[in-house]
């Protein structure tokens, strides 16, 4: 079905967000029918360009759906482009009028620029009173680089919009297989009762990329692996994994549990940082076949101490998680593009079989966001035959793909709909996003008054040997390629 009649501004029409996200999300909607024909997609940068200069750029970027070229001429007609800066006059009256002409229209503003730019773009909205009616405002990460300069932002944006108007985009929580926690937790009776402390024995979850910072590097040496992945991405999966049930799906009964989960995480910081987290940064080496330049070539031979690795394990300190590991790592330039979340039970309390009959392995949950979206259950029976009885590990397996013959719609066009649609459950609230703050700068702290540079890793490889230390020294180890 399709949605209300909307207009989509795009603050930074130019970026590599809206290039490789955000029109192709809108574009795959309109093919399936979801785009109102009087809605429109409008680019805004500081470009001097216009509406056929930014459907030149736009066709380029929908090129990969090349076969649907009168598909993609036809979406381009909804898409627009003014060129404004945020911190200077000229313009804005004619990019209100232009707004104005379809008062119907839901409005949205994503604001996918540097974030020190929001505070000037939401005051500039403000003024012309574009902040006003059925009108979000949609925050891309990273809101701020810790709690004292989101708050500003989170201020700054709150004395234009109010909090039901903002939208935090954390595209992770559009992931189709995180959707699927709900459904899977939720909607079986199985999996809740073994939900806790009692039956499981530890939690890991892998986001690894084998991309390096490529062009992005002067954001990401601002950020590193803590800001750009863990504070908003990996601790969403923690929450997904970890919350309570919430009561139903309303945004704020799931984002109340969530929260809950946030600001239950134990605390890392001068005390046990060294113990508990693992800083890496990529050197030379090769990713799918190719050798790759290392992340201080890539900034051009600067110093640099940002990490591009870290593996941390953390815990839940409530009566459902206490003393059940949660180890985290994320990357760049590893060896795989592989995310996956996996739920590691305990061993059986006595075994009865002979030795012989081989190791009894712990079942494992394994949730794989990325690639081949899918659930894998481990589970130990009996290998077929006569010959004795050998216990064999083996996966019930299940590939969405497989499973439903479509492929899965990328995380953007589900949010982007949500937010025209008025639902904030998949995106996070600002107290959620304080939470976060709050256990990671103390981390960030840690690392900067420890002086020390992060582990050298060669590009291709699963980071710094310390990232298996970390695991092993507590009988465990990451999940293997393919389990
Ligand atoms: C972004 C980070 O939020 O997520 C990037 O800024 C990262 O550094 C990206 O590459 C990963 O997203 P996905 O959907 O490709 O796993």
């Amino acid at each position: 079905p399709q949605v209300q009649s909307f207009d989509l501004v795009i603050f930074g029409g130019t970026g590599d967000l809206a290039a490789r996200k955000l029109l192709p999300a809108m574009f795959h909607r309109f093919v399936d029918g979801q785009i109102p024909p009087s809605s429109r997609i409008i680019g805004i940068a500081r470009e001097a360009t216009d509406d056929a200069g930014y459907r030149a750029q736009m066709r380029k970027a929908l090129a990969g759906d090349g076969s649907k070229a009168a598909q993609v001429e036809a979406f381009l007609q909804q898409v627009f482009y003014r060129s404004l800066d945020a911190r200077k006059d000229n313009g804005w009256d004619d990019f209100a009028a232009l707004l104005t002409e379809r008062p119907d229209n839901v409005r949205v503003f994503y604001l996918s620029t540097a974030p020190d730019l929001f505070i000037d773009i939401c005051s500039r909205l403000g003024a012309h009173r574009l902040n006003e009616g059925e009108s979000r405002v949609v925050l891309e990460k990273p809101i701020g680089r810790d709690l004292e300069s989101a708050n500003q932002i989170n201020d700054a944006v709150g004395r234009v919009f109010s909090e039901s108007q903002t939208y935090r985009i954390d595209h992770y929580l559009g992931k189709e297989t995180v959707q699927n926690l709900l459904a899977l937790r939720f909607g079986n009776a199985l999996f809740e009762p073994l939900w806790n402390a009692e039956h499981i024995d530890h939690v890991q979850i892998t986001v690894a990329e084998t991309l390096g910072v490529g062009n992005r590097a002067a954001y990401y040496d601002h950020a590193g692996a803590l800001r750009d992945m863990v504070q908003n991405h990996m601790l969403q999966l923690v929450c997904m994994v970890a919350m309570e049930p919430p009561s139903s799906l309303s945004p704020d009964a799931v984002r109340d549990e969530k929260l809950k989960v946030l600001r239950s995480l134990k605390p890392i910081d001068e005390s046990n940082a060294a113990q508990l987290t693992v800083r890496g940064q990529y050197r030379a080496g090769a990713a799918e076949g190719q050798s790759v330049p290392g992340y201080l070539e890539e900034l051009d031979g600067a110093k640099s101490h940002t990490e591009t690795f870290v593996a941390l394990k953390t815990e839940i300190a409530n009566w459902r998680w206490a003393g059940v590991p949660f180890y985290l790592r994320t990357g760049k330039r590893l060896p795989e593009r592989v995310s996956e979340i996996v739920v590691a039970f305990k061993a059986v309390p006595h075994s009865i079989f002979d030795p012989s009959a081989g190791p009894l392995a712990h079942n494992r949950l394994v949730l794989r966001l990325q690639p081949d979206e899918g659930v894998k259950l481990w589970l130990t029976i009996k290998h077929p035959g006569p010959g004795g009885l050998r216990l064999r590990h083996v996966p019930l397996d299940m590939s969405f793909a497989e499973a439903f013959g479509v492929s899965q719609p990328d995380a953007y066009e589900r949010l982007l709909l949500d937010v025209v649609r008025g639902n904030p459950t998949l995106f996070m609230r600002r107290d959620e996003v304080e939470a976060a703050w709050r256990w990671a700068d103390p981390i960030l702290e840690a690392w900067s008054a420890s002086g020390e540079a992060p582990k050298p890793y060669t590009a291709g490889t699963w980071g710094p040997s310390a990232s298996v230390a970390l695991i092993e020294r507590d009988g465990r180890t990451w999940n293997e390629d393919g389990e």
